[in-house]
């Protein structure tokens, strides 16, 4: 039989989603109350990591540790995958040795071929398309703050990107309105969009679409492997900035969200990411719980 991945936020259901995050709420009691659990013993998580990391890479390794089990760091600067070894080939041979792989990688294909050839659950832990295992924090994170995010109005300001797509997901699986506010030339992937065109809306008019927002969301101006683009995109997104002034056209309770790392003063003023209403530590911290959950129902089921 071939193992459950997740590779798109897409690949679990909408009860599944939701099942997910009530027990990353209750993996987090437990550890807050000191409730030893170790469901991983002798279970071992392989980590390949093509671009950076500080959240993925501490709450995955972390998690497994939690859980008794062990993480494996894997970089392409050490590994035959740097050097050009198939990524078919490396997926046979890793998975015949652990129990789940973990992949931050640029091209999502690369993870799609990971699977296909993986004896094993394979995670996507970013690629330039997807970031699901963030949705999964930032969920959790609204549950906790506000409850159900069925209904509401979120609001993703900025980059049409790889988060940009995880939310469109995430909207059509919550039951959420999407509103994306993009400058022109930064709209989403067309066929992502096509697939949730029902609960996502698009517009180049941030002030218009912050309006009543219950959950403003907003990630850097240019991402991991973007950095060429950085001073272009900088005069491109004149006017994406979540500042006071933006956060004052939303609900009175509206919360603000940042996967991190932010740009102070780019994307995001210092107000709005220290504000009691910014949540981004929450979502950080997050990781670690939604993560121990979603491994727990690829390894353990
Ligand atoms: N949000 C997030 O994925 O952070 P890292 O790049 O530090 O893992
Ligand atoms: N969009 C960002 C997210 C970083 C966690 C990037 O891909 O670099």
């Amino acid at each position: 039989m071939s193992p459950r991945h997740f590779l798109t936020l897409k690949d679990l259901s909408s009860d599944e989603l939701k099942q997910l995050l009530s027990r990353a709420i209750e993996l987090k009691k437990m550890l807050r109350e000191g409730t030893l659990y170790e469901p991983m013993k002798n279970k071992v998580l392989a980590m390949i990591f093509e671009k950076s990391s500080t959240r993925t890479r501490v709450s995955f390794e972390a998690g497994m540790a939690q859980f008794g089990g062990h993480a494996l760091f894997l970089s392409p600067r050490d590994t035959q995958l740097g050097r050009g070894e198939p990524v078919e080939d490396s997926a046979r041979v890793i998975s015949s040795m652990v129990d789940a792989v973990m992949i931050r990688t640029f091209d999502h294909a690369m993870v799609e071929t990971f699977a296909a050839n993986s004896r094993v659950p394979v995670i996507n832990a970013l690629t330039d398309d997807y970031h699901p295992c963030q949705l999964l924090a930032d969920m959790q994170t609204y549950l906790e703050h506000r409850g159900s995010i069925e209904g509401k109005r979120v609001v993703w300001v900025g980059d049409g990107n790889n988060m940009c797509h995880s939310y469109m997901n995430a909207a059509d699986l919550l039951g959420f309105h999407l509103v994306v506010a993009c400058p022109r030339g930064y709209e989403p992937n067309e066929q992502i969009l096509a697939e949730n065109q029902h609960c996502v809306t698009v517009t180049n008019n941030v002030q218009e679409a912050v309006q009543d927002a219950d959950l403003v969301v907003t990630d850097v101006f240019a991402s991991m492997g973007q950095e060429d683009e950085q001073e272009q995109r900088m005069r491109d997104f004149d006017g994406f900035q979540v500042n006071q002034e933006l956060m004052a056209l939303a609900k009175a309770d509206a919360l603000f969200m940042h996967c991190l790392p932010a740009h102070r003063g780019e994307e995001v003023t210092t107000e709005v990411i220290d504000h009691p209403d910014s949540v981004v530590w929450d979502e950080a911290e997050n990781r670690l719980h939604a993560q121990k959950a979603l491994l727990e129902f690829l390894i353990c089921n």
